[in-house]
């Protein structure tokens, strides 16, 4: 089969043509609206709403020529209900189903998050719940245990910001453009990773929650007592120090929940997954520790059209593609 992958939850257009046995992506191009939000400072729904709503067609008309199908050579769509901006999903289910309605095929609507995680089980198609899931993104930090047939049971999650949130707010702080995550992964590369002491909270606690409100204020206190000449020219240093703070935290209590759970599998998703010092650290551990890891490549780490594809497909393998032409309460939009 051939699916029609589409993502427009937040602040990227994306679609993609996936091919499902075996699974492989046969193209996946996004339009990102980056530039339009950072301005703001953070994604504006409305500006988000209006961009997809102009670049959906032409985006699902580039994944289509990318692949080298036809538009009529696609069996089924697949596209994101949730979590994320309203509108911008409203555009994304209404462009889905105009689409297949026309085409006369089924559409299925894809959370996100499983979309996230899928995305790394594109890496490693042959891994088998049960599994640990890490999900890092701009909206959500969770631990969460994935059972067969897509039986989940959340172990800990963030008590306020998300990961992404922490890198971006922080990053916002010491005058860096919004999503800061990957400028600090890169100005703090070759940086001296103890050269702010920044705070890991929970750590002395033998739970999986997570919290980044305290280290938000952290940088806070500290941008308002060193000068910015100061903190321009120790920059590399202070990002790489602000980095291992958060990297520390998600890492901590993966492992807690790891030995919590005695899971021999992690899977890691969401936007925070491309970040090389995380790979790194989790990398390291599952290592040592006979711990199969299962993360995203790069490029599929962020929102994409291809990990909500992936996620019906590997719902489908198991028998649980169940959602057809579903309709939530909040999107009148019955086909
Ligand atoms: O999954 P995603 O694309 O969108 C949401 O579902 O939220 O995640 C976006 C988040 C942003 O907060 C961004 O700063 C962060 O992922 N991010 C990174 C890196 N690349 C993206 N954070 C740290 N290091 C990176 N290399
Ligand atoms: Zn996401």
């Amino acid at each position: 089969m051939i699916w029609l992958g589409i993502e427009s939850s937040c602040d990227e257009t994306a679609c993609a043509v996936l091919q499902d046995d075996p699974v492989k992506v046969l193209s996946n191009p996004l339009y990102s609206q980056i530039d339009e939000h950072a301005l703001y400072g953070g994604v504006v729904p409305e500006i988000a709403a209006r961009a997809h709503l102009q670049k959906i067609a032409p985006i699902a008309e580039a994944a289509v020529k990318e692949a080298g199908i036809a538009l009529t050579d696609i069996d089924a769509i697949a596209y994101t209900t949730g979590p994320g901006l309203m509108g911008p999903l409203l555009v994304g289910a209404s462009f889905a189903k105009g689409l297949a309605r026309d085409l006369q095929i089924p559409a299925y609507g894809m959370n996100h998050l499983e979309g996230h995680l899928a995305a790394a089980w594109l890496t490693h198609p042959e891994i088998e719940p049960p599994f640990l899931t890490l999900t890092v993104s701009g909206g959500h930090t969770e631990l969460v245990l994935e059972e067969p047939g897509f039986k989940y049971t959340s172990i800990g999650r963030t008590r306020d910001d998300a990961a992404g949130e922490a890198f971006d707010k922080c990053g916002k702080l010491l005058g860096l453009k919004y999503p800061a995550g990957a400028t600090i992964s890169r100005l703090g590369k070759d940086g001296n990773r103890k050269f702010v002491d920044f705070p890991r909270a929970l750590h002395v606690h033998d739970n999986c929650e997570f919290s980044f409100s305290g280290l938000k204020t952290a940088v806070l206190r500290y941008t308002e007592t060193h000068d910015p000449e100061f903190i321009q020219k120790n920059i590399g240093d202070i990002c790489a120090s602000l980095e291992d703070a958060i990297v520390d935290s998600l890492v901590t209590k993966t492992i807690t929940a790891l030995k919590k759970t005695k899971m021999k599998t992690l899977v890691v998703g969401g936007g925070v997954s491309a970040n090389a010092w995380l790979r790194t650290r989790l990398q390291d551990y599952c290592g040592k520790h006979g711990i199969t890891f299962c993360i995203p490549e790069r490029s599929l780490s962020t929102d994409n059209g291809a990990m909500i594809a992936a996620a019906a497909i590997r719902r489908k393998l198991q028998g649980k593609l169940t959602s057809v032409n579903e309709v939530k309460p909040w999107m009148p939009l019955a086909v």
